[in-house]
């Protein structure tokens, strides 16, 4: 993960990096640091913990020069302390580097340089670049001119390189110069007036720059005050026509809630309605009808909470459209993919478009497809907010979740935003193969509901959590119980609390309880389960009993009807066809773990160990 940021120009740069780091704190936030270069002096400052505690250093002593490169972290190699902490410098302090990504064979290079005499500071794997690229700078011939030096020298030094990585250098001996790679991890440079950035995300060049360029895999740019070059692989200039920069809203206000996550859950009612309307049009996107036509199966790449939504989508396929369809962890997928099978519709789902597995899993599979199908298009289409993201530009098409920044770590509005993408992929193409008519009828009436009854819901349940939350405090485990369309909802609800509350949960389908599970319950574990009507809901009221009898606490999520009297609590929802309760029951499930976390004293939107956006496999 981390993001990393770099600005030349003729302004002083570490407020500007601050600025762009602010802007990428989600991608990691257990330290950060900046350095700057000027004639004859290289600052480097750096702080564990989030950039607040960087700008509070950097208010107390601040640094001068007008190119620097800055880094907010996500620990992999190293604890996250500030000698961990990027920028990493060479051992003459004269070179240093930020990185993003994983350098695998880092330890192999440390050892090298290790018995050549370096000595390391730090416990990172990025230590070893800034070592290599002052190695390669001290043997370069006289020959190549100084303009060349630093880009020379990091060329030689990332070809010692495996791994994924994105990188910012600057070198004390070239102080108006920064140089920056590209390979398998995200990158962008911004031009701005008289100024230019990189960035790994285009929330941190808004307002600085006015177009982007990005970097392909392998490639490299000089950055100057007086202008970019690009160089691939082998070292040729190569010329690349700057994009405008989308203008986007990137700034996030908490308005009344305490948490950005709250705020968020209470946004869906929003996302909802603008789905809804999406959901019942047809075409639901111009070129999405062609990427669904004649397609005979789905397969679904995700992670995280967008496979919870990839698992909803594929009940939805198969239900409702009748299209076979199966989900995958993205990160299973890239070493293991099925074999492949004619007319399949590969969809990747990922909210912030970075996701490494995915964007892995989507790239093996459009080489796959392109090997198979050498005269056909290959069919993939993305599922993301980030319409702007790597995966964007990876795919032919984008369905864009349109459900505003979402900047809590813990995905909610995003993953509504991503079921109801399904329902609208679901029903499109049940219209193409006219299957399951009944169904799709009572699905298109009970949507156009949805809005509504989610606005009210969301004010009614918050209290009931957050009264509920109360009886959490000294909860180590709980089991959530789901079944068909549901099972998906329960696996969300146990993310979603062990993410920002810490504690132990588990999802289940509610079946699979008696083969197992079981045997965990006693009076300490709560059980959370959904019950909505219909050809299973007696089996779930049974399941639910089977724990009842064993002293678990039962929370039931479900309409308010007599058979939902055997829970202890009930968090009601409308009553609703089950196929579309999905988008209501999930609602109960993340403000419960909103409020055991908050209730707890969690820091909700930047829970520990956890980053916006995984950059990293
Ligand atoms: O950006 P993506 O949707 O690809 O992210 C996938 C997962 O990393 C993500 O859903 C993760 O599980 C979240 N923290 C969920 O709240």
């Amino acid at each position: 993960m981390c993001g990393i940021v770099a600005a030349i120009g003729s302004r002083k740069v570490a407020p500007l990096l601050l600025q762009g780091l602010q802007r990428l704190e989600y991608r990691g936030y257990d330290s950060a640091g900046l350095a700057t270069v000027a004639p004859g002096q290289l600052h480097c400052c750096k702080a564990e913990g989030k950039l607040v505690n960087l700008r509070e250093k950097l208010e107390k002593t601040p640094v001068a020069g007008c190119c620097g490169i800055g880094h907010t972290r996500w620990a992999t190699h190293g604890k996250p302390d500030a000698r961990n902490a990027h920028p990493q410098l060479d051992e003459a302090g004269q070179v240093a580097v930020v990185q993003n990504g994983i350098i695998e064979n880092h330890r192999p290079l440390r050892q090298h340089l290790e018995q050549r005499g370096s000595r390391f500071n730090s416990d990172t794997d990025t230590e070893v670049i800034p070592h290599l690229v002052a190695q390669a700078l001290a043997n370069l011939p006289d020959t190549v001119p100084p303009t060349d030096r630093l880009r020379v020298a990091v060329a030689q030094a990332v070809q010692q390189l495996e791994g994924a990585y994105a990188l910012a250098v600057i070198w004390l001996g070239q102080p108006e110069e920064l140089v920056v790679v590209r390979y398998h991890a995200p990158l962008l440079i911004g031009l701005g007036e008289g100024e230019f950035f990189c960035a790994s995300d285009t929330p941190a060049l808004a307002d600085v720059a006015s177009s982007i360029v990005s970097l392909e895999d392998g490639e490299m740019a000089r950055l100057t005050p007086l202008g970019v070059e690009l160089f691939d692989g082998s070292g040729q200039r190569i010329q690349r026509t700057p994009q405008p920069l989308r203008g986007g809203n990137y700034t996030a206000d908490k308005r009344q809630f305490r948490h950005f996550m709250l705020k968020e859950i209470h946004e869906q009612a929003d996302v909802a309605a603008g789905w809804v309307e999406r959901c019942l049009a047809a075409p639901i996107d111009e070129g999405l009808t062609t990427a669904l036509q004649n397609v005979q199966r789905v397969q679904l790449l995700a992670c995280g909470t967008s496979r919870h939504a990839a698992l909803v989508g594929a009940h939805l396929l198969e239900q409702l459209a009748g299209v076979p369809s199966s989900v995958h962890y993205a990160s299973e997928f890239r070493y293991a993919p099925p074999p492949l099978l004619p007319q399949t519709l590969t969809i990747g789902v990922t909210q912030s478009g970075e996701t490494a597995d995915t964007l892995a899993a989507l790239t093996i599979e459009m080489e796959r497809r392109r090997a198979l199908e050498p005269n056909s298009p290959p069919r993939l289409l993305g599922i993301t907010n980030r319409p702007d993201s790597s995966l964007g530009r990876l795919v032919p098409h984008i369905l864009d979740l349109k459900a505003g920044v979402e900047t809590g770590v813990a995905a909610t509005k995003t993953f509504l935003g991503q079921m109801l993408a399904f329902y609208a992929i679901a029903l499109h193409m049940a219209s193409q193969h006219q299957s399951a008519s009944a169904q799709v009828t009572a699905c298109r009436q009970a949507l156009a509901q949805l809005p509504e009854q989610l606005s009210r819901m969301l004010h009614a349940m918050d209290q009931c959590c957050a009264d509920l939350a109360h009886g959490f405090a000294e909860t180590k485990d709980v089991i959530y119980l789901g079944r068909g369309i549901n099972y998906p909802i329960a696996l969300e609800g146990a993310l979603k609390l062990k993410e920002i509350s810490y504690i132990h949960a588990e999802g289940y389908p509610a079946g699979e309880m008696k083969h197992g599970p079981i045997a965990l319950l006693d009076q300490h574990v709560p059980v959370v389960s959904i019950a909505t009507p219909g050809p299973v809901f007696e089996k779930v009221l049974s399941n639910a009993q089977e724990a009842k009898a064993r002293d678990a606490r039962l929370i039931g999520i479900g309409p308010v009807c007599a058979d939902t009297e055997i829970f202890d609590v009930l968090l009601p929802i409308p009553s609703v066809p089950e196929l579309v309760s999905p988008l209501l029951t999930v609602v109960p499930m993340q403000l419960l773990a909103y409020h055991v976390a908050a209730h707890r004293g969690l820091d909700v939107d930047q829970p520990r160990n956890l980053a916006k956006s995984v950059t990293v496999e």
